[in-house]
């Protein structure tokens, strides 16, 4: 049967992992469903075809790489998150509302958190967290006119809190949350020097630990909160002032990308114990704060893998408002209202890094000659003899062997005893048979450890122009599984299988660890690209974290950013192009400015053209290509002579 674009979409997993925002159409190319009906078999409404979207953006004269920020994609996250906590608060009969408070950390970009924000409408249930001063200014200029929540998290100094108290007065609901014992005291103070009461919020320490990578954000030695003896002494100096009904919130984050449910709802019971400890003490707590930590299932197993987790949305939004509900109950104390900080699972779905193949390196044979000369040593007959007797019964000797013979045409080298076409030849054969094993081993059910490496060995290197470090850092530092695939081409059964590298001067700039249900896997399935027409790979869930985490290692800067969008007749739109950096501006970032580089080039010229090593026409060519280089994009970029 011949190969489709279901058979694409198996391959890459690409239902489960897209959660109906992407599927794969009958062309083979990668769309986007930003409503997020992707799943539904005849699915209707908005589809985004990518492969579309990156020609008309090229057309406009935006190179690659891009990212692609779906902000449909936003606002659907928004409304799935809000209307879990709505079912399970009618199923559970809760009175007190939700909230849904994003944490800009996870993605600052203003065009991104006004999406999020729009999605709100005014209704004030979509509020922001902040972590910093920096974060505190653009939370409060963009919500201005808004009656919304901020919660204030992270280290504070005096003038954080002042301005975060002076904001009550906007309409907004600043919320300080004291993360270490000391910024009590500065609240203190600031309310005495202001005159106004503040909302405060207090960090608590859970003994139960979260799951997956970030469990040590929770913990008696996890970096922030209060243990139980703090938050104790904090009611008490508050009851001294008469300013316990100040005290409004009680916080815990379990850490980011919880896999496993269970972690969260032992953690639970500890915290809603210890909200219904503080109403007891006479706080008025009336909020209830999760933090973030709903995860994301990047490889679309559905398990407690790092890169996964083991539980719904539905699931999640169930268990809070149930331990809530019961417990409050119970001990007859009013339920407070809900607020979650989920980041990743807000905005991982809507950005697509889109980029393109260079050119690849294989180890397929080169068909080098293959006839004897007198003068080959046996090393390389007994090559040749074993390329042609390699069958399912030796297979395991024979690659035993055939490393064997090469190391020996290495020291035969080295020795000077076989010349480099006879070295090359060597070489030839030695891959020629390994790719006879792989051929075999291919369809084995059971793979012998010694030769299960082979694939990956053997596996071609397709050089991609971007760099790991500024887009999908998290691949490079915490081994973060992204899935990646062509976004078209998608009807063509893949040939190849290949490693990613990027165009940084790093060995670490690689990519060489992808999605599988069951493991991980080492290669990814790839075309052979054809010469002269392009062909581009996505990275896809790239947009919590990476693009505020990214670095410019070798100077890559930000790539350009599209927003695409939909218009009333579900047709797409390209809504903003927010371009990337130019190497003047990585320049100037260490320091680097352009009137003294130019300077510094013309003095070099002018010395050049005194001793005769330049022609006046040549220093003009050099410092009118040095002149447009410092305006370029810092990724790689085609001539307009030069085939797309
Ligand atoms: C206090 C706090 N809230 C919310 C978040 C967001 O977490 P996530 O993106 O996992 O939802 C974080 C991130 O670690 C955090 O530290």
């Amino acid at each position: 049967m011949s190969w489709t674009h279901r058979d694409s979409e198996q391959l890459y997993n690409v239902r489960n992992w897209g959660r109906g925002y992407f599927r794969i159409n009958a062309d083979g190319n990668v769309e986007c469903m930003p409503d997020g009906n992707a799943g539904d078999e005849g699915a209707v409404g908005p589809a985004i075809d990518l492969f579309d979207i990156i020609g008309a953006l090229k057309r406009r004269g935006v190179e690659l790489p891009i990212l692609l920020r779906f902000d449909g994609v936003l606002r659907s996250r928004v409304r799935e998150l809000s209307s879990a906590f709505a079912k399970a608060r009618e199923e559970f009969d809760y009175e007190s509302p939700y909230h849904c408070i994003y944490p800009i950390k996870v993605n600052q970009q203003r065009h991104v958190v006004e999406v999020i924000l729009g999605e709100g409408n005014g209704k004030g249930s979509v509020g922001l967290e902040v972590g910093s001063k920096p974060e505190l200014l653009a939370a409060l200029a963009l919500l201005s006119e808004r009656k919304s929540i901020v919660i204030c998290n992270g280290y504070k100094d005096r003038e954080y809190i002042e301005t975060a108290m002076l904001a009550s007065k906007l309409g907004l609901e600043p919320i300080i949350v004291i993360e270490k014992l000391t910024e009590l005291d500065l609240i203190l103070d600031a309310h005495e020097a202001l005159g106004i009461r503040p909302s405060i919020g207090v960090r608590t320490k859970l003994g139960g630990r979260g799951s997956g990578r970030w469990r040590d954000s929770s913990g008696d030695r996890s970096k922030f909160g209060l243990s139980m003896r703090e938050i104790v002494s904090v009611v008490e100096r508050l009851r001294e002032r008469d300013m316990l009904d100040c005290l409004q919130l009680l916080h815990f984050h379990l850490g980011s990308q919880l896999t496993q449910i269970r972690a969260l709802k032992t953690a639970l019971r500890e915290a809603v114990q210890t909200f219904v400890g503080l109403v007891r003490m006479g706080a008025a707590v009336k909020y209830f704060d999760v933090g973030g930590g709903l995860g994301i299932d990047y490889d679309g197993s559905r398990t407690n893998f790092d890169s996964s987790k083991n539980y719904s949305l539905q699931e999640y939004a169930n268990d809070m408002v149930y331990t809530l509900a019961e417990t409050c109950r119970e001990a007859e104390v009013p339920e407070p209202a809900i607020l979650t900080e989920s980041g990743r699972s807000l905005t991982a779905h809507h950005s697509v890094l889109v980029t393109e193949v260079l050119g690849t390196a294989n180890f397929d044979p080169l068909g080098l000659p293959q006839e004897l000369a007198e003068d080959d040593p046996d090393t390389l007959r007994d090559l040749g003899d074993l390329v042609d007797s390699v069958c399912l019964k030796n297979y395991q000797e024979c690659y035993h062997d055939a490393i064997a013979l090469r190391e020996q045409a290495l020291t035969l080298f080295q020795l000077g005893q076989l010349s480099l076409d006879q070295r090359a030849r060597a070489d030839d054969l030695y891959w020629r048979a390994c790719h006879k094993i792989n051929a075999i081993i291919r369809d084995l059910d059971y793979v012998p450890d010694d030769v299960s490496g082979l694939e990956r060995e053997l596996a071609d290197t397709f050089y991609l122009n971007f760099s790991v470090f500024q887009s999908i850092p998290d691949s490079w530092a915490i081994n973060q599984l992204f899935p990646a695939l062509p976004i078209h081409r998608n009807d063509e059964k893949p040939t190849r299988r290949g490693t990613l590298a990027d165009i940084t001067c790093d060995s670490d700039g690689k990519v060489d660890r992808f999605i599988d249900l069951r493991d991980v896997r080492r290669t990814l399935e790839l075309h052979e690209p054809v010469e002269g027409q392009p062909y581009y790979v996505g990275f896809f869930l790239v947009g919590a974290y990476q693009e505020i985490l990214g670095d410019m290692h070798n100077l890559f800067g930000d790539t350009n950013a599209v927003h695409i969008d939909v218009d009333r007749n579900d047709r797409p739109r390209i809504t903003h192009i927010v371009s990337g950096d130019r190497v003047d501006e990585v320049l100037s970032y260490v320091e680097y400015f352009e009137a003294d580089l130019l300077a510094r080039l013309r003095r070099s010229i002018e010395h050049a053209i005194d001793e005769d090593r330049i022609t006046y026409e040549e220093s003009a060519g050099l410092i009118r290509r040095y002149q447009s280089a410092l305006r370029s994009y810092t990724y790689l970029t085609r001539r307009e002579e030069e085939p797309s």
